[in-house]
């Protein structure tokens, strides 16, 4: 970088004598980062320069020049014409100084009744207004990936766990559409931060507003905010919107990272449940016969990064006095860095999760030997008349003497001998235990019925394809 040209792009140079050293100087810059934002910085100079010119503080010539050059300056950069100064302070002080450095004086007029508080505020809030409606449609298209998985594994009979014991038999539709429910809420979080945010902090100024009459209502409209933000001072020392954003993002990767858990598990030699196709996988160096999980476990351990950026950004804010602090730069790269990941995470998921191919015959083995039902073998006695405890003990019995046994299922035992525990098991207890029927005997609201998980994917799709859902 030039160092005539990085000085003319310091917007403070009037003030202080003596620069930065040129290391000092870098330590302070923020260019590199918030450079992403070069497109929102340009919007929310033009609609500012413009509700100058309407509110005649500025002519509407140099309004219109402006105009046109901030116009040009963002085309040129999108073309790479224009490359961004790496030795500029910051994407407003680079902006500025180029429009300055082609307008003279017109470039000068246009930082009139804004600081570089307000204007990062804008910039940010601006950005996040077009990154998380993505980041809800990576979810709906992940979300529609397993719930494809799950339409198709409806009636695919799998233990389902507690404490990592075989508890009950589920299917495995029912399984994914459990995750979908998750990434469906984390779609709700993110679409319930874009609300909060939707307020515009232009003409906050430094931290007190300003003493030329701004149009602040305009201006919002402008950049298609709900309205203005209600307190300058609230406006520039604010980042619950980022925390928001950081905070949804960071339960998502948590809920990546629980299934990347499952799948893992599945992957192994000792489940066999799911075979992940070669190209998402990955082998050893020193052992030929390896096939790894890695992007499964890579997306798992990037789950750390987006609670370590929230934790950053709350630990930020927690003794900052108000308002604006120059330690607020080091917002954007936390929450950048976890828009970044949760986005790569959900594309990558989402390619791992659609050519994973499952194995029902594993999954259908792993039901039979654990007694997984047990409870319907229960709940058999209670539709008889039995008190749930008296139930549950009968049938705890009847366990007891199949392990005594050696044998490997309730539905092992002749009728007289479960009758030796309660006179109400009959013939058609042998049905009502075989897994498929115990899947399918949960019939009620968010069950596992392949009938009721049938239902629960149309719901997600639903929510998923409705675009403000
Ligand atoms: N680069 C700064 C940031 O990201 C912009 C605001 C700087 N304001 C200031 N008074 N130093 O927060």
């Amino acid at each position: 970088m030039k160092e005539p040209e990085q000085q003319q792009n310091v917007l403070w140079a009037g003030r202080l004598e003596e620069k930065p050293g040129a290391e000092a100087f870098a330590f302070q810059a923020s260019i590199q980062v918030d450079r992403r934002m070069a497109a929102e910085d340009i919007t929310g100079s033009r609609a500012h320069a413009a509700m100058l010119a309407g509110q005649g503080i500025i002519p509407p010539e140099t309004a219109a020049a402006l105009d046109g050059e901030l116009a040009r300056i963002g085309e040129e950069l999108a073309a790479g014409t224009l490359a961004v100064d790496e030795g500029a302070e910051d994407i407003h002080s680079f902006i500025e100084g180029v429009l300055t450095a082609r307008l003279g004086d017109a470039g000068r007029t246009v930082h009139a009744g804004r600081s570089r508080n307000d204007q990062v505020a804008v910039d940010l809030r601006l950005y996040l207004k077009t990154v998380v409606p993505r980041l809800r449609d990576e979810l709906a298209d992940t979300i529609q990936v397993l719930l494809d998985k799950a339409e198709e594994h409806a009636e695919t009979i799998m233990p389902g766990y507690t404490h990592l014991q075989r508890a009950q038999p589920v299917t495995l539709g029912y399984h994914l559409s459990a995750w979908s429910c998750a990434l469906d809420r984390d779609r709700g979080r993110l679409a319930d931060a874009l609300v909060r945010l939707d307020e515009c902090p232009l003409g906050a100024g430094a931290l007190a507003g300003s003493t030329l009459p701004l149009d602040r209502e305009a201006v919002a409209g402008a950049l298609g905010f709900a309205r203005p933000t209600l307190n300058a001072m609230d406006s520039v020392a604010d980042r619950d919107f980022a925390l928001e954003c950081a905070g949804a993002l960071s339960i998502l990767m948590v809920h990546l990272s629980r299934f990347c858990e499952d799948i893992v598990l599945w992957a192994s030699e000792e489940f066999k449940f799911v075979d992940l196709a070669e190209a998402w996988s990955t082998g050893s160096s020193i052992m030929p016969q390896k096939k790894n999980p890695d992007f499964a476990e890579l997306i798992r351990g990037k789950s750390g990064r987006s609670i370590g950026n929230l934790v950053t950004l709350l630990t930020l804010l927690k003794g900052l006095p108000y308002a604006y602090n120059k330690d607020l730069q080091e917002d954007k790269e936390a929450l950048f860095d976890s828009i970044d990941t949760a986005a790569a995470c959900l594309r990558m998921f989402r390619g791992m999760a659609a050519s994973a191919v499952f194995n029902p015959r594993r999954m259908k083995a792993a039901c039979a030997g654990g007694f997984l039902e047990a409870t319907d073998a229960a709940e058999y006695l209670v539709r008889k008349g039995l008190p749930f405890r008296r139930a549950h003990e009968a049938a705890a019995l009847v366990v007891r003497d199949c392990v005594a046994a050696g044998q490997k299922a309730i539905t092992q035992r002749t009728l007289a001998e479960l009758k030796t525990r309660s006179a109400l098991f009959e013939a058609d207890v042998y049905a009502a235990l075989e897994p498929e029927a115990c899947a399918a005997a949960r019939k009620l609201p968010g069950g596992c019925a392949p009938e009721e998980v049938r239902r629960q994917i149309r719901e997600l799709r639903r929510r998923t394809e409705t675009p403000a859902g």
